[in-house]
């Protein structure tokens, strides 16, 4: 059921994992599936629902700074304990660290690694909702194991219904693209999934450099850069093509294009059933928060095809361009 965020409901939210329970909650993400992450039984819920292979770990939540030597051993080496410290300028916000783990968590949010991925969204109900739960909270984007990220509650009720026990609507998520996640466990730190803390921003921070794993072009299918972060990955029903593949004399009669500006959409002599412009002037801040409500809309459209712009790989570029190449078919599947 989706709930206004009132001080009443997010209290029953709260008591609702803290008795074992599944809550939907906004971040300034996308959407999360919450359980208690302490809680085998409740956490192996959330691996159920979303049809998640059990070897996809889970990010845990928190909603403050304080709260991170319960899940985190960030003493272990001298190294993390300072470059944590750096990187939490970007909390809250959309930045997942990946520290050693400490043995409240419950195995199952680690897919039985010894390090765990942490953040603190930047969300006001988000932030309301795990004070009041006073305990970490597991949550994955609240979406079907493969499919789109949910960036509305709607989005959410669509796929889970009654299945979860609350959803808490904050609206429209801000950013729209899941938090960049950040391995502290090696020499150098690594980029494991872009977001919208870009590399740049990172390197500024740590004053150190930054390395991006290896991405999904080029890679193999099967191939994981992070357990879970598999090759096709937000997908929807319909093919989804990038416009610069599309074969131009053979489009299937119900085609629609997904544009980033007004521009590159009038640039576009094709005969399209449906046409959805993200930004007027491609700014891509506004490309990403309405990417995915863009994407679950035409796949309700009973479209044939669904193809969609791109853009330069760098700053929010590289996020965008990571996703969609997870959700595109290769040429060869067109
Ligand atoms: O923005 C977000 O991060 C959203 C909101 C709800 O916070 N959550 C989200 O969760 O996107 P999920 O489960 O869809 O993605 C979690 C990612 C996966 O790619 C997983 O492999 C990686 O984090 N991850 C989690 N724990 C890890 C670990 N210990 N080592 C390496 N990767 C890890
Ligand atoms: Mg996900």
């Amino acid at each position: 059921m989706i709930c206004p965020p009132s001080p009443s409901n997010i209290s029953q939210a709260a008591a609702i994992i803290r008795q074992g329970g599944l809550v939907a909650f906004p971040t300034e993400t996308v959407y999360g599936l919450g359980a208690d992450a302490t809680s085998q039984q409740a956490v192996q819920q959330i691996f159920k629902v979303k049809r998640r292979p059990a070897l996809n770990p889970l990010i845990v939540h928190l909603s403050n700074c304080q709260q991170l030597p319960e899940v985190a051993d960030i003493e272990r080496q001298p190294k993390t304990a300072l470059r944590v410290e750096k990187l939490k300028i970007f909390w809250p916000g959309p930045l997942s660290l990946i520290l050693p783990k400490r043995p409240c968590i419950a195995e199952a949010v680690t897919a039985g690694l010894d390090s765990v991925a942490v953040r603190i969204p930047n969300h006001p109900v988000a932030l309301s909702f795990l004070a009041a739960c006073k305990l970490p909270v597991a949550a994955p984007s609240a979406n079907l194991s493969s499919a789109v990220s949910p960036t509305s509650a709607k989005h959410v009720e669509e796929v889970f219904g009654s299945l979860v026990h609350m959803i808490l609507d904050g609206g429209a998520c801000q950013i729209g693209l899941e938090s960049t996640v950040l391995s502290l466990l090696d020499d150098k730190p690594q980029i494991l999934r872009p977001g919208a803390v870009t590399k740049e921003q990172l390197n500024m921070a740590l004053g150190e450099e930054v390395v991006l794993r290896a991405q999904a072009k080029g890679l193999q299918a099967g191939v994981y850069l992070s357990p879970g972060q598999a090759l096709r990955h937000y997908a929807p029903k319909t093919k989804l093509a990038f416009l610069s593949d599309a074969p131009r004399q053979t489009l299937p009669a119900r085609t629609g294009l997904i544009s980033f500006s007004a521009v590159s959409a009038a640039g576009v002599q094709l005969d399209l059933a449906k046409v959805c412009v993200l930004s007027t002037n491609g700014d891509l801040n506004e490309v990403a928060a309405k990417l995915f409500a863009a994407i679950h809309e035409l796949d309700k459209a009973g479209l044939d095809l669904i193809l969609i712009d791109s853009c330069a790989e760098e700053g929010l570029g590289q996020a965008i361009m990571d996703r969609l190449r997870r959700a595109c078919c290769t040429n060869s599947e067109l």
